[in-house]
């Protein structure tokens, strides 16, 4: 069954790696008869550039046709100073909510040759395996109403609403403890529920489902104490469940405790599992176009979108344990580079991790 994946390279070091997992997928569609078709489009701030729009209709039209969608990263200093609904962001934004990727999941591995990698002690992260399910479409994110406005004393105001619905904060319960059951069968649900309503009721959602859900283990913790947990004591989480705001600061800092925010990638699914994936990092505008980028994410990303678009498991263990083979080599980009090891492009990582396949 032939089926469509769309490249969005985007801005700063997008294109770069993007281009690498790009080859990285053709080996594997060759090597596996995956009958995989690629596109590309624009978006973002190289959107911006050519069409005035960070999302142009024509890129909108092929995502919603693809079957998954590879992502590099959006934005740079050059479009900052645009107003809010014309930043490249807005392209990433737009797609999340345009085709419901309600749910971003956000693994943070801790490989065994990069363990000195992390800025924490190895006994403390030392075989971490942590998934993050952030709700990705709703929330603070995209609550109305919103703005800036004139109070009558003459002071402006800025506002934004925390909204969820019912059925919003099911549908990612859902996902979460699905999630759990296939792997340590342990879900901390992240919640402000000592004082923000919106997280009271989210609490009592997740209480509800864990009746669907007898196998996992479910646990409730404040955001504040689960930033602190993360840093004292990460391996007592196996998958967390939160909101979009929380869920975006809180995978920042678990990808961190890995050392190597360049090795994490992230899925964003609906609930056709029709996905987008991308790596967790951005698109570093200072080290752009100088072929350093570390593209092992991008390339991970792919594998993601491999088991859970597209249903070929063979194919994403394949590049996974490539990626583990290439790190068993010493071969590292600049931002995994440790002592005694070799250091590597952008495109040489990409060329190991074909040799490996
Ligand atoms: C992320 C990013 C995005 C977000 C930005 C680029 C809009 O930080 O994917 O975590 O806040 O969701
Ligand atoms: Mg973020």
């Amino acid at each position: 069954m032939s089926r469509t994946v769309l490249m969005l390279p985007g801005d700063g070091i997008g294109p770069e790696i993007v281009a690498e997992a790009e080859k990285v997928l053709n080996r594997v569609n060759e090597k596996f008869s995956l009958d995989l078709h690629f596109e590309s489009a624009l978006v973002g701030g190289a959107a911006i550039d050519e069409t005035d729009s960070p999302l142009p209709d024509e890129t909108l039209s092929k995502a919603e046709k693809a079957d998954a969608i590879v992502l590099g990263a959006v934005g740079g200093p050059k479009w900052d100073s645009l107003p809010m609904a014309k930043r490249p962001e807005k392209g990433l934004l737009g797609l999340r909510s345009n085709l419901e990727l309600f749910a971003n999941l956000r693994p943070a591995i801790l490989y065994p040759q990069l363990a000195s990698a992390s800025s924490l002690k190895p006994e403390v992260v030392s075989g971490l395996d942590i998934m993050i399910v952030r709700e990705l479409t709703g929330g603070i994110y995209f609550g109305q109403p919103r703005g800036v406005r004139n109070l009558e004393h003459g002071e402006r105001q800025g506002y934004n609403t925390y909204a969820y619905t019912e059925s919003e904060i099911r549908r990612i319960g859902r996902v979460a403890f699905e999630t759990a059951q296939q792997r340590g069968k342990k879900l901390c649900s992240v919640d402000k529920a000592n004082v923000l309503e919106v997280t009271v009721m989210w609490r009592e959602i997740m209480e509800d489902l864990k009746r669907e859900y007898p196998d996992v283990e479910l646990s409730h913790m404040y955001v504040d104490n689960a930033a602190m947990q993360l840093v004292r004591a990460p391996k007592q989480f196996d998958v967390i469940v939160t909101g979009n705001m929380f869920g975006d600061i809180l995978s920042d800092e678990a990808a961190m405790l890995t050392g190597s925010i360049g090795m994490l990638p992230s899925a964003s699914l609906n609930s056709q599992k029709q996905g987008m994936y991308e790596p967790c990092h951005g698109s570093a505008p200072d080290i752009a176009g100088k072929g350093i980028a570390n593209p092992l994410a991008t390339i991970l990303s792919a594998a993601m979108m491999l088991r859970y678009s597209l249903e070929e498991e063979e194919a994403a263990l394949a590049i996974e344990a490539a990626v583990s083979e290439v790190l068993d080599q010493g071969l590292r980009t600049a931002d995994i580079m440790s002592e005694g090891a070799t250091r590597v492009s952008t495109r040489e990582m990409g060329d190991a991790v074909l040799n490996a396949l």
